[in-house]
């Protein structure tokens, strides 16, 4: 690939969640309180068309105590769980994580799943054992009340996240769709509301960080349910889109000096760990939680190191001014200014500025370090670690 086209590929970047930030603000882990009166206080600029208001109707304003449940000491078999966004990257390791704990899992999907709508009804089925498997639509209401909560649910996992970042997806799903399964828990008279959310809406200058920070407050506004809100710092799918590259010879890309930001990220399966322990642990309910991976956070520079020595090789690197983004950017809202569909490319390249300076930094969870990560891609590939939509480099998974 020649170093034109990284750039030009690196600063299109139409991944969302890709490389790992780091502003003043997210240098050092931020409690939980923090992260919440932030949240509390922020008001949403909405650039994107206003989300649709909620049809939902409440027949109680309160809590209906006897209806819940309590999840501390509840035998899992006696507690349903839905997870939304179950076919997700990490919705998958959330819906199996609880399976594996004996609740009623219902894993709501839609009829094609996955990275670019490849998995049948057939392959999710198969994918869940364990599991009670069903169709249907997170972005209407009627689906998820005849479909989904068809049966009393007591906890919801919202795993849901657009797959593009683009502008109005995010408020489809990363608010909306979201939305749509807290209204139904809270007319059922459901417990708790469990979020994948992530760390940088700490700093929202993104649509869809602006997009979950209207979600979080609604969660925490409403009196019926009580929540937990997860805030990552980085997924290992971010970070594993130039391992194939430089063992194949090609130098590694990188921003600035590689200093620019740091990320400690976690693993998939730590974190579904993380996000099942929210039903039962008391301690992270009502509570916004800023979660990292194990060991110190690493630097674009940290983490090419780790590479070269994997695979033996000399480190070479391709250096990109951060500014070639800002250049991107700009022309890109010029366009857009003409012709409206640019709007999400250019909201794209913002996605990709941000997570090239911006620090995924919070206090450590799990056992995944990084580098073995990145040794077990090496060995087995990229099977699962997709990006989708949001690849900057040629991850596809092969
Ligand atoms: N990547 C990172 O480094 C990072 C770091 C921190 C936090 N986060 C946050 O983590 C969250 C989830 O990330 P992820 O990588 O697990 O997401 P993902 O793999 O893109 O999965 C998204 C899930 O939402 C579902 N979904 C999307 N659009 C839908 C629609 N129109 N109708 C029904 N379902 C829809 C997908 O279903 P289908 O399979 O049917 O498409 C999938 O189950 C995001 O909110 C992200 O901001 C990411």
């Amino acid at each position: 690939m020649s170093t034109l086209r990284l750039v030009v590929l690196t600063a299109a970047v139409a991944l969302v969640h890709g490389f790992q930030l780091s502003s003043p603000l997210l240098r050092s882990p931020t409690s939980p309180s923090v992260s919440k009166s932030f949240s509390r206080s922020f008001q949403p600029a909405y650039s994107a068309r206003s989300p649709r208001t909620s049809a939902v109707r409440f027949s109680q304003s309160s809590r209906d105590l006897s209806m819940k449940v309590d999840l501390s000491t509840a035998k899992p078999e006696d507690v349903r769980v839905l997870v939304a966004g179950c076919t997700g990257y990490i919705g998958r390791y959330v819906t199996k994580e609880l399976i594996s704990r004996g609740y009623k899992v219902v894993a709501f999907s839609r009829e094609k799943s996955g990275v670019g709508g490849k998995k049948s009804m057939d392959d999710v089925v198969k994918d869940f054992k364990g599991a009670d498997v069903r169709f249907g639509d997170v972005t209407d209401l009627e689906s998820l009340r005849s479909v989904a909560f068809k049966d009393k649910v007591d906890v919801v996992v919202s795993c849901l996240a657009s797959r593009t970042g683009g502008l109005q997806d995010s408020w489809d799903i990363d608010y909306q769709a979201s939305k749509n399964c807290l209204d139904v828990l809270r007319e059922q008279g459901g417990s708790h509301y469990v979020l994948l959310s992530a760390i940088c809406v700490q700093k929202p200058l993104l649509e869809f960080q602006r997009a979950k920070l209207k979600l979080e407050g609604d969660i925490m506004e409403q009196q019926d349910v009580s929540y937990s809100i997860v805030r990552p710092t980085a997924f290992f799918k971010s970070l594993a889109g130039q391992v194939n590259l430089v063992k194949n010879g090609s130098p590694y890309v990188m921003f600035g000096d590689g200093e620019v930001c740091k990320a400690n990220a976690i693993s998939e399966p730590d974190l579904a760990i993380v996000m099942a322990d929210c039903i039962t642990d008391k301690s992270r309910w009502n509570k916004v939680l800023p979660v990292g991976g194990p060991g110190k956070p690493l630097t674009p520079l940290e983490q090419s190191k780790i590479l070269f020595e994997l695979f033996g090789l000399e480190p070479k690197y391709i250096r990109v001014p951060v500014a070639v983004f800002d250049a991107i950017i700009g022309l890109l809202d010029g366009i857009a200014f003409l012709f409206p569909s640019f709007k999400d490319k250019a909201e794209f390249a913002r996605i990709g500025r941000y997570y090239a300076t911006e620090d995924m930094v919070g206090p450590s969870y799990g056992t995944t370090t990084l580098r073995e990560f990145f040794k077990d891609v090496a060995e087995n590939g990229l099977q699962g670690q997709e990006l989708g939509d949001q690849a900057v480099f040629n991850i596809k998974g092969e």
